[in-house]
């Protein structure tokens, strides 16, 4: 018969190892995501590695437009490759509780891109873009900035990004239905193959789709007019010979958590 001293003791042991379970960092608590990145996390998950295991380590990774950078500080841990966040409101769009801010998200430099502070790293970052907004004159207080003639460099953030960082490769979610990424982004990953050109001493960079994933919700006749997508690329000479890019496609049922719109 056990004694109630050893059962105290033995109570007090399990309480113990109780407390000190570890929690694996890939424990996502996905509604910090912010939009339908919480239902195609896995999935983002490997178009975002399929793409950065391209990139030679020691080449800074910035995502522009971070917001609470939450999902940025998941790839982190996950992938052990430190990224950089930049927002001018890192809260305002899905604010996070203070707790998992401080504990779980990047500290992103409290910028926009037009300030110039991420000039530095022009042609030699990678660049992430985590559903920009989708209209081209939005800033920061949400209000049309009045820049009614699209200028790649000046516009809206997301395409300016990339022209203006002219990155080794870039990452993206976006809704090339109207929810996220603005007109110009989306048309400019229509395609597979991208050619941009920096406008001052024309220098071109070519880059290649390494992984695509895209989502269509409502499968046969009840399709909802939504899509989500997540791509990667990279500059065409990082591409091994006779790579093949991964493209994923699913279509799926519409659910609370994938409100695009
Ligand atoms: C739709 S939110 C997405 C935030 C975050 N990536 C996410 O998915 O939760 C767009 C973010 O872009 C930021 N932003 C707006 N204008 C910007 C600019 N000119 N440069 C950098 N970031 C900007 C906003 O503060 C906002 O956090």
């Amino acid at each position: 018969m056990i004694s109630s001293y050893r059962h105290i003791r033995i109570q007090k042991i399990k309480k113990q190892k109780q407390k000190t379970k570890k929690i694996h960092p890939m424990a996502a608590e996905v509604s910090y995501l912010s939009g339908p990145l919480a239902d195609n996390f896995g999935e983002c998950m490997k178009v975002y590695g399929d793409t950065i295991c391209l990139v030679k380590d020691g080449v800074p990774i910035i995502s522009v437009g971070c917001g609470n950078g939450y999902f940025e500080s998941l790839q982190q841990v996950h992938r052990g490759r430190d990224i950089y966040g930049a927002d001018p409101n890192p809260n305002a769009f899905q604010k996070v509780p203070d707790e998992i801010y401080n504990k779980s998200c990047l500290k992103p430099i409290t910028t926009t891109l037009q300030t110039g502070a991420l000039d530095k790293y022009r042609g030699q970052a990678f660049l992430i873009l985590n559903w920009s907004p989708p209209q081209t004159t939005w800033d920061i207080d949400g209000a049309s900035s009045g820049m009614r003639n699209f200028d790649p460099k000046e516009a809206n953030f997301d395409i300016a990004a990339i022209y203006r960082m002219m990155p080794v490769g870039f990452f993206v979610t976006y809704a090339p239905c109207g929810g996220s990424g603005s007109e110009e982004l989306c048309e400019l990953l229509y395609d597979e193959n991208i050619t941009i050109s920096d406008g001052v001493d024309d220098d071109e960079i070519e880059y290649m789709m390494v992984s695509r994933f895209t989502n269509v919700y409502g499968s046969g006749g009840g399709f909802s007019g939504k899509t989500y997508r997540a791509v990667g690329y990279v500059r065409n000479d990082m591409v091994p010979d006779g790579y093949v890019a991964h493209d994923m496609f699913v279509e799926s049922e519409y659910t609370e958590l994938c409100n695009i719109m």
